[in-house]
């Protein structure tokens, strides 16, 4: 285990040496504010407030995350939306206890199937071109075919050493064949039909062949998004980012139509 252990460290030294590090790994920085409904999750770290995870504004007073974000609960976490730099005063900016935490109850940790959370905001937010909600695809709707181009934000990893970015970082991927991520050298059987898995090979022109760009630590909880409509939640992916047989993995969030409308239409009208 020990030896293991080594191994792994040594491996990750030798893809810090070679990873540029200029990335959500991959990707661009985003136009300030141009998602407004990103959301960054904050937990207290001595007397500042760090980054966590990402998640989602989609309605009034509810964020969307992934569960494994928040697995025993929110512990005094906090939600800030209309971030664009973590560290910079931005008077766009509005913070907000979680005044109740919905994961859902058949989340399994094991291979985070039904990695999907709802969050309910201590209060309303104030809507403004930084801060509104974005639409989520429901039961029915259609959800992006093999090779579509979707997209995701985050405020997470830019390498496997976990330097974070300040400023939102915005990247495109590309839905994989769910057959491929069925795989056994892939996800294999922890790969369910909740899931989509997506990529992307690098730039046109393509001029680092063997680097995958990806969402990686920290960006979990945020949007994957096909033609401005949220489908799915940044879930999980390999132990490392950007490898070859572990594409990012995103929960599908039009399997849980009935969940949500449940969870938010139940808060609404007890
Ligand atoms: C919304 O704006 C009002 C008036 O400026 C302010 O009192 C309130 O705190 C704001 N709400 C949030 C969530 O920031």
């Amino acid at each position: 285990m020990a030896s293991e252990k080594k191994l792994v460290v040594v491996g990750l030294l030798v893809f810090a040496f070679f990873s540029q590090g200029e990335g959500i790994i991959g990707g661009r920085e985003a136009a300030p504010h141009s998602r407004p409904y990103m959301a960054s999750i904050q937990v207290a770290e001595g007397d500042r407030m760090k980054h966590e995870c990402g998640g989602f504004v989609v309605a009034d007073q509810w964020v969307m995350t992934a569960v494994h974000c928040l697995p025993t609960g929110a512990n005094g976490r906090k939600v800030v939306l209309g971030v664009h730099s973590l560290s910079q005063d931005e008077d766009t900016k509005q913070t907000f206890d979680i005044m109740e935490l919905h994961n859902h109850p058949q989340f399994d940790s094991s291979n985070y199937d039904n990695d999907i959370s709802l969050i309910k905001l201590d209060r309303l937010f104030n809507a403004s071109d930084a801060v509104k909600a974005v639409a989520f695809l429901r039961a029915g709707g259609a959800n992006p075919d093999t090779d579509a181009a979707v997209d995701t934000a985050g405020w997470g990893s830019l390498d496997n050493l976990g330097s974070r970015p300040d400023k939102l970082k915005e990247l495109v991927v590309e839905v994989e064949d769910p057959v491929l991520c069925r795989r056994s050298d892939y996800f294999g059987r922890k790969f369910t039909a909740n899931m989509i898995c997506a990529h992307k090979v690098c730039e046109d022109p393509c001029d680092k062949p063997h680097k995958k760009e990806d969402t990686c630590d920290g960006d979990s909880g945020g949007p994957l998004l096909y033609n401005g409509v949220a489908v799915g939640i940044t879930s999980n992916g390999g132990k490392k980012c950007g490898q070859l047989k572990k594409p990012g993995i995103y929960t599908v969030i039009s399997h849980y139509t009935q969940w949500i409308d449940g969870v938010m239409g139940l808060q609404s009208d007890p």
